[in-house]
């Protein structure tokens, strides 16, 4: 007989409560008990167990890797394909956290039966379990549409990056009256169309304060204040790793870029002068093969002479 009390050793003394896997369902509670929650993004496999392993809620394969990763001008190139390709990676790293996974530009603007297909490729194939969209009032027929199909969808307004050229470039949202209406307007449609979170990105704080006291959806910040129910970043700003400089509201936590030119650079020294590899980091033969080896060859150089 198990001595181990129903629901295992957490609780008692010594025992840490275990981290239980977070749900789109389990983010409204965390907002009822206003628990902040913590969002990165990520995009391989390695990064995405660590940040998965450090106990952040959320973890968005964002369209940003259009530029972090890909190296391309803004997001508006990168595909489906591509997309699902970094999805499929970061859910073999993620075991406890939400993984969401951004919906590319052109893979829901266009038709709504291919929106449809799209995202269940994500869930399907790429293991995602949440879905996240551009747009508020205008994109909230389409998500009702996704969630009857049983896929979790976050919103995301304010200053939405598959916008830009309609934008005319990466500009605060919401700074007057009329955008101010429009963003609530917009935040109502996707709490009543019933996602699982919205992103409020570059808006005022005053603004995210208001919409988060308004509607019942979890809202989640990048640039736009302290009010938000939780937080995002985008992996490589928080690590210096993104050759330009940070915008206002980015935290940098470490110098990544600083620590892989140091070691990168230190290898090439090292090859450079002979001093890597050393006699420890080299394989070697089994004492009985390098005595064969010796007399073999000790036996050649003798029919040489
Ligand atoms: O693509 C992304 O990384 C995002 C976050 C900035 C929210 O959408």
């Amino acid at each position: 007989m198990s001595l181990t009390p129903i629901g295992g050793l957490a609780g008692l003394p010594g025992h840490d409560q275990p981290r239980q896997k977070v749900t789109a369902a389990s983010l409204r509670e965390r907002k009822l008990h206003h628990e902040p929650i913590a969002c990165l993004t990520a995009y391989d496999y390695a990064t995405a167990r660590l940040v998965d392993e450090a106990g952040i809620e959320m973890i968005l394969v964002g369209d940003s890797l259009a530029q972090t990763i890909l190296g391309y001008e803004n997001t508006l190139s990168v595909t489906m394909d591509e997309m699902l390709h970094h999805v499929k990676a970061v859910r073999r790293g993620v075991k406890r956290g939400l993984l969401l996974a951004d919906m590319p530009y052109g893979s829901y603007q266009i038709d709504p039966n291919d929106a449809l297909r799209n995202a269940t490729r994500f869930v399907k194939e790429g293991g995602a379990e949440v879905v996240k969209i551009e747009g508020g009032e205008k994109r909230a027929d389409l998500i009702r549409r996704i969630i009857d199909a049983e896929i979790p969808v976050a919103g995301h307004i304010g200053l939405t990056p598959q916008s830009v050229n309609v934008m005319g470039g990466y500009k605060v949202q919401g700074k007057d009256l009329s955008g101010v209406e429009q963003l609530m307007r917009d935040a109502l449609a996707l709490d009543r169309a019933g996602v699982a979170c919205i992103v409020l990105e570059g808006i005022p704080r005053e603004v995210a304060g208001m919409i988060t006291a308004e509607v019942g959806t979890p809202t989640i910040g990048i640039g736009a204040g302290p009010e938000c129910d939780g937080q995002v970043l985008v992996f490589h700003d928080l690590l210096n790793l993104t050759f330009a400089p940070p915008a206002k509201f980015v935290r940098r936590y470490g110098d990544a870029a600083a620590l892989i030119s140091d070691a990168v650079r230190a290898f090439r020294d090292d090859v450079k002068s002979l001093h890597y590899p050393s006699d420890e980091e080299s394989y070697h033969l089994p004492k009985e093969t390098k005595a064969g080896l010796e007399t073999v060859l000790a036996r050649k150089r003798a029919m040489v002479r």
